[in-house]
């Protein structure tokens, strides 16, 4: 009888303190190796993992082994654990020769004029050399490094791809771009693409999550209709029936959003808040919603003050870049302790050395302090050797002297001031 209650009580006490500490959701049992989570944190085989990511979205479309085998030795010597890129290369009809000659990569495809690969209605698939092998590539020698991979579906924008692109196929001269979330064929040709990259990898614990879109909004380069109005809830109706579609495909590895973080706030307790798009609902997002749904294991979100606000004055108030970041980073970390959920800053970015070696320290220490997994955009790789390292790879994304894609934003291990800063907070890790 003392052992019954006593055992009783143990199990009702570890689930008392389990709730105590903000772990609502059941641990999944996933298979060695594989992320997971546990309450606020990440978990990888029973011990908390936490690290310093990289975002590098030209990896895939690298032509030469021996440069991709380049770039991720130089992540795994930063100290990279997770590298975020796209799972996405979509071309349209009047592109594809110029890809063949360029040798550009490719993982969906439409001819228009032979009708045969998008079929005027969908994609078809290139898993060639040319097309997913190159992704295969990447996550095999990411394995070797010990790095696993954020893998993104598709693009809010146009470029390699993206909503702009299933529209011109499947509904050519769609007037709006959220008819992406709610057209039924749409949804159907999205979940195909899905399904071909879920199947492909999911019994690799190289994948760290599955990202449902990068920065879905209900605006892209075609504006938003009048139904995806905040409290419409069109987007989180969208992420929860594609977070619950691919965890039907999967049941082990991590989902995410992939989304910029916008909140839905009715009452903000600052009242400029309810006109500005990041808090206002008018870009899509609810955060916090969002993050409640059973199958989005943590939060992603994106921050780039220096754009959003260009003229550096947050409305009502003298905020400055580096302020208006720490109370971004705040407004989320309290939105995840709420979901008792981990969360990621997955990508940032200040433009110009001097801003990044002002501005980092207290974004990465703060952000580290709370426990995030944090993704500055973007990696910069220096040493690449394709066509001497001069190639176009897509639009203005270039190497040059064997340099990758510097957008502004890129840290590249020679800009040592900006560098030190994530191998010294690494090294507190
Ligand atoms: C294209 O890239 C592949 C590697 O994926 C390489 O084997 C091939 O030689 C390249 N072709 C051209 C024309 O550059
Ligand atoms: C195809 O994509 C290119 C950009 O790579 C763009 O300039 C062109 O307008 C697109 N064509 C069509 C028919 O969408
Ligand atoms: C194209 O679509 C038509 C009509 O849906 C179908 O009958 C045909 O088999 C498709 N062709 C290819 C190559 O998929
Ligand atoms: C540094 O940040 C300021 C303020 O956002 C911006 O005006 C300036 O252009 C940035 N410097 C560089 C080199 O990008
Ligand atoms: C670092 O490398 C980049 C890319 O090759 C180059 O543009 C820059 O001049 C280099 N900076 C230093 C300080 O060597």
């Amino acid at each position: 009888m003392w052992h019954f209650v006593s055992t009783q009580c143990f199990l009702l006490c570890l689930a008392i303190s389990a709730l105590a500490r903000g772990e609502q959701s059941i641990k999944r049992t996933v298979p060695n190796g594989f992320v997971t989570t546990r309450g606020g944190e990440f978990e990888l085989d029973g011990s908390p993992f936490a690290f310093v990511g990289a975002n590098s979205f030209w990896l895939p479309l690298l032509t030469t082994t021996e440069d991709v085998e380049t770039t991720l030795q130089q992540m795994h010597g930063a100290g990279v654990k997770v590298l975020r890129t796209w799972g996405f290369n979509a071309i349209n009809a009047s592109e594809l020769d110029g890809a063949l000659q360029s040798n550009l990569t490719y993982y969906q495809a439409r001819i228009r004029s032979l009708d045969a690969i998008w079929n005027n209605s969908d994609w078809s698939l290139n898993d060639g050399p040319q097309g997913l092998q190159r992704l295969d590539n990447v996550l095999k020698i990411a394995a070797k490094y010990d790095i696993r991979v954020i893998l993104a579906f598709t693009n809010n924008w146009v470029g390699y791809g993206g909503m702009e692109l299933y529209i011109d196929h499947v509904t050519p001269g769609a007037s709006f771009h959220d008819v992406f979330y709610t057209n039924p064929r749409m949804i159907a040709s999205y979940q195909r693409y899905v399904t071909t990259i879920v199947n492909r990898y999911k019994d690799s614990s190289v994948i760290f999550a599955w990202e449902m879109m990068n920065e879905a909004r209900c605006l892209g380069d075609l504006p938003a209709s009048s139904a995806c109005s905040p409290g419409s809830g069109t987007l989180g109706k969208w992420y929860q029936e594609q977070s619950d579609f691919i965890r039907s495909l999967d049941p082990y590895h991590l989902i995410t959003t992939g989304g910029e973080g916008q909140f839905y706030w009715k009452n903000p307790t600052n009242p400029t808040l309810a006109s500005d798009y990041n808090f206002n609902g008018q870009a899509g997002e609810d955060f916090d919603f969002d993050l409640t749904l059973p199958n989005i294991d943590f939060a992603s979100y994106h921050m780039y003050p220096q754009t959003w606000y260009p003229q550096l004055d947050f409305p009502g108030s003298d905020f400055s870049v580096e302020g208006w970041g720490l109370f971004w980073i705040d407004a989320h970390v309290a939105a995840a302790k709420k979901a008792g959920k981990p969360l990621i800053l997955e990508e940032f970015g200040v433009t110009g050395l001097t801003n990044k070696t002002q501005i980092y320290p207290s974004w990465v220490e703060h952000a580290l302090d709370t426990n995030h997994g944090i993704m500055p955009w973007q990696f910069g790789a220096l040493g690449l050797t394709e066509n001497g390292g001069n190639r176009l790879l897509k639009y203005t994304d270039a190497l040059i002297d064997g340099a990758s894609p510097n957008d502004g934003y890129a840290i590249y291990k020679n800009q040592t001031s900006v560098w030190n800063i994530f191998t010294y907070l690494l090294s507190l890790l």
